[in-house]
């Protein structure tokens, strides 16, 4: 039995097109889900997902990440300042500091399009091709200082058909994150 109490603040992060912070934010509103998204973070401002949090009215927060010390600062002082407890990465392409990562104290997850360990970092789809690979999939990791290799929470896989490309993959993969995204989430807060 899921034992949260009340809605956990949620910050989504997303760098461009934002159909996870969509999906996300779909899933905020259902009664079962555990999570209301009250703040998204972009490094982008001409994110398309932004479109989302304005057509919601959920606040957002633009820094451009060039210089990250003070960027990071600047979100830590908001995400503080809005008692977020969990933050969700939805296609940020930034890397967290690990001084972001330490003092952040709640759990930070991460979507990664590819079967972690395996793949880790950018191009994800066009390398399992290249290398024949017979599976890929997605991964709902914890955030650590490292990049894409904190804790998994939840993996789906797709079995690669002969002719899938970088793109047939990506739009099967999306679809497939979302609903990982959000089992995901219910996964890591029930051991809460
Ligand atoms: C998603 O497939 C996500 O897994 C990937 O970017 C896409 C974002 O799509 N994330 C990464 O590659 C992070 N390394 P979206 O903007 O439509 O949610």
């Amino acid at each position: 039995m899921v034992k949260f109490v009340g809605k956990i603040n949620t910050a989504v992060f997303i760098s461009g097109r934002g159909s996870n912070l969509k999906n996300l934010i779909k899933f905020s509103e259902k009664k079962i889900s555990p999570i209301k998204i009250i703040l998204v973070v972009t490094n982008n401002k001409n994110a398309k997902g932004l479109n989302f949090a304005k057509n919601k009215k959920i606040p957002f927060l633009i820094n451009n990440f060039k210089n990250k010390t003070l960027s990071e600062n600047k979100t830590i002082k908001r995400i503080k300042k809005n008692k977020i407890e969990l933050i969700c990465l939805a296609g940020f392409m930034k890397i967290l500091t690990s001084n972001f990562i330490k003092k952040y104290k709640h759990p930070i997850l991460n979507i990664h399009p590819s079967l972690l360990p395996k793949y880790k970092g950018l191009n994800t789809h066009q390398r399992v091709i290249n290398n024949n690979e017979q599976f890929t999939g997605s991964t709902v990791h914890l955030v650590n200082s490292k990049l894409d290799s904190g804790k998994i929470i939840l993996q789906r896989k797709i079995k690669i058909l002969k002719n899938d490309n970088p793109k047939t993959l990506e739009k099967k993969i999306l679809k497939l994150e979302h609903k990982l995204y959000p089992d995901a989430i219910l996964k890591l807060l029930a051991n809460f």
